[in-house]
């Protein structure tokens, strides 16, 4: 049975697919991560008329793990088919095993929901979020999309994106030239995104100095290597998945057995040879010998069987996928309102931050519940209002997620007591327990009115779906790393962020 999503207190109505009357809005998503699947998907179902652009010649399985938070699954039970598939694929009764980098083990295996509730969580509530495999979620969304007969036009590159206001369109220019026009156009075409000419606020990348070695393969490898399995295994009686997490002086390993695949992480200092991309690989006698050379380590290495996992790994699959930093900006929106940034092309997230791939969601779900509140003859104020209700939010999830970076990438592990607690990322309950779908419904009205009166987004009267007591100031990246090199914490800032 799939897991009982609760439904929060809210005046929203859900309904199905096909119930929402059509609402002759045409839009144009670019990008098919989860980001624009999610938007194809929920635009479809609130009675928008949907067309999405994708640069690749297909779909892109690459990927290993990413972190679902339930405030990014609430939204599935709208989707049936998608529910019960997502809990087919999801971890169920998952241990969790800390160690030393080294190979001291300094908490035995215990089921993760125990470990939870040993912090605090109430008997029964569901997990905040779970980690699921990309390859896995991704075709199920990339199923979805088809079965709904949404068309995904593949080998569409945009190059530019552009509004007409005397016409009422948005659009964008593909390599090959030609125009494309909608009533709205979402960019979710991450990180980068060929809107920011347009929509401006475009942000430089900063680089961390940190970067992840990373891999996915079948756990079959395991099952068939004596020395594998004897570490590696998945956890008995019934196969049950375990994820191991090993701390060092300044870096960190992350591993994954489940029965069907293997995945490891390993946090490291930039050596160059690293790029933001999901499909850049290196050979694995480059982590090797970069795990023999890693600072602080001289007289005790990483633990042998970490490094026998990497030896066996198969060639072509470790990506080094470099850790930028982006600066939070609020510019989502185009000059006009037709064009409108959701996902990565918004803000951007450490993949270590938790928060990616579930705010890419919820921004996904609120655009299209915007759309629909407004209908077609308020567009550009719907663009407008969404910002108004998720970028408080975005900017308080990354600053988290540099706030998780720096406890996880600590250089003082050494001195601190190691505790299970400073390993495992925040995941505050104003995170997890949003519903952006009954947000956009429960407070459009007074988001708009706010808009119309020229108010600062925090003046709205609409409770937080950030931390609570927070008050919003613009911070950047620079601040913190200076502050960092100063030996200042990192300062969330007022409110609970608990
Ligand atoms: C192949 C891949 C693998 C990933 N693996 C992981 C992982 O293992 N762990 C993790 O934490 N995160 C991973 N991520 C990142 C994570 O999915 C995103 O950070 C998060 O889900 C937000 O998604 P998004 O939809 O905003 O952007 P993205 O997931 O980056 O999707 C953007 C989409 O837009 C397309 N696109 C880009 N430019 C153009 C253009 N000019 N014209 C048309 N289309 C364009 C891209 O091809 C891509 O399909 C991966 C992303 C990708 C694309
Ligand atoms: C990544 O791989 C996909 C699928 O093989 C390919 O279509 C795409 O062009 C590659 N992208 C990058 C950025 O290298
Ligand atoms: C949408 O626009 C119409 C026409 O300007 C207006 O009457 C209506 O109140 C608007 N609806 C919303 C929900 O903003």
């Amino acid at each position: 049975m799939p897991h009982a999503i609760p439904t929060l207190e809210s005046k929203m109505e859900a309904k199905p697919v096909g119930s929402y009357p059509d609402t002759k809005i045409d839009v144009l998503i670019i990008g098919t991560g989860l980001g624009g699947l999610t938007a194809a998907l929920e635009c479809k179902r609130k009675g928008h008329n949907v067309t999405v652009f994708e640069r690749n010649a297909t779909i892109n399985t690459a990927g290993d793990m990413y972190f679902m938070g339930l405030s990014a699954t609430r939204f599935f039970k709208h989707w049936p088919d998608m529910a019960k598939r997502y809990y087919e694929i999801s971890l169920h009764n998952c241990w969790i095993e800390t160690f030393q980098h080294n190979g001291n083990r300094m908490f035995a295996p215990a089921l993760a929901r125990e470990r939870l509730r040993a912090q605090g969580a109430p008997e029964g509530s569901p997990p905040p979020g779970i980690f699921q495999m990309r390859p896995l979620v991704y075709k199920m969304f990339v199923d979805e999309v088809e079965k709904q007969g949404i068309p995904i036009h593949y080998n569409h590159r945009v190059v530019d994106y552009f509004e007409d206001e005397s016409r009422q369109k948005g659009g964008v220019i593909t390599a090959d030239g030609k125009r494309h026009e909608a009533d709205v156009v979402i960019a979710a075409d991450g990180v980068g995104s060929k809107s920011q000419a347009l929509v401006g606020g475009v942000v430089r990348a900063k680089a961390s100095g940190r970067a992840m070695w990373r891999a996915a393969f079948p756990y079959k490898i395991v099952e068939e290597h004596p020395e594998l399995k004897k570490f590696w295994s998945v956890m008995q009686p019934g196969d049950q998945p375990i994820v191991r997490t090993f701390l060092g002086p300044g870096t960190y390993a992350l591993t994954l057995s489940r029965k069907d695949v293997m995945v490891w992480i390993i946090n490291h200092a930039t050596t160059g040879s690293e790029e933001e991309n999901w499909n850049h690989t290196i050979s694995k006698e480059e982590v090797l010998k970069g795990l023999d050379e890693m600072p602080y380590m001289e007289n005790d290495k990483w633990a042998p069987e970490l490094i026998e996992l990497v030896k066996n790994t198969p060639d072509n699959t470790i990506v080094n996928f470099d850790l930028l930093w982006r600066d939070p900006q609020p510019q989502w929106v185009s000059p006009k309102g037709r064009v409108v940034q959701i996902g990565d092309a918004a803000h951007s997230y450490l993949p270590s931050s938790s928060s990616g791939a579930t705010q890419a969601i919820e921004d996904a779900i609120s655009i299209a519940s915007c759309l629909q509140i407004g209908g077609k003859a308020n567009i550009t104020t719907a663009t407008r209002v969404h910002v108004r209700l998720r970028f408080i939010r975005n900017s308080c999830a990354q600053k988290l997620g540099f706030s998780n970076a720096e406890l996880l990438q600590s250089t003082d592990w050494n001195k601190v007591r190691i505790e299970p607690r400073l390993a495992q990322p925040k995941l505050p309950s104003w995170i997890f327990s949003h519903d952006p779908e009954a947000h956009a419904y429960d407070y459009y009205e007074t988001a708009a009115e706010g808009l119309k009166k020229g108010l600062a987004i925090q003046k709205d009267d609409i409770p937080p779906n950030y931390p609570p007591g927070y008050k919003y100031e613009p911070w950047s990246i620079d601040k913190i790393i200076e502050d960092a090199s100063k030996g200042i914490a990192l300062d969330l800032g007022e409110g609970d962020w608990s």
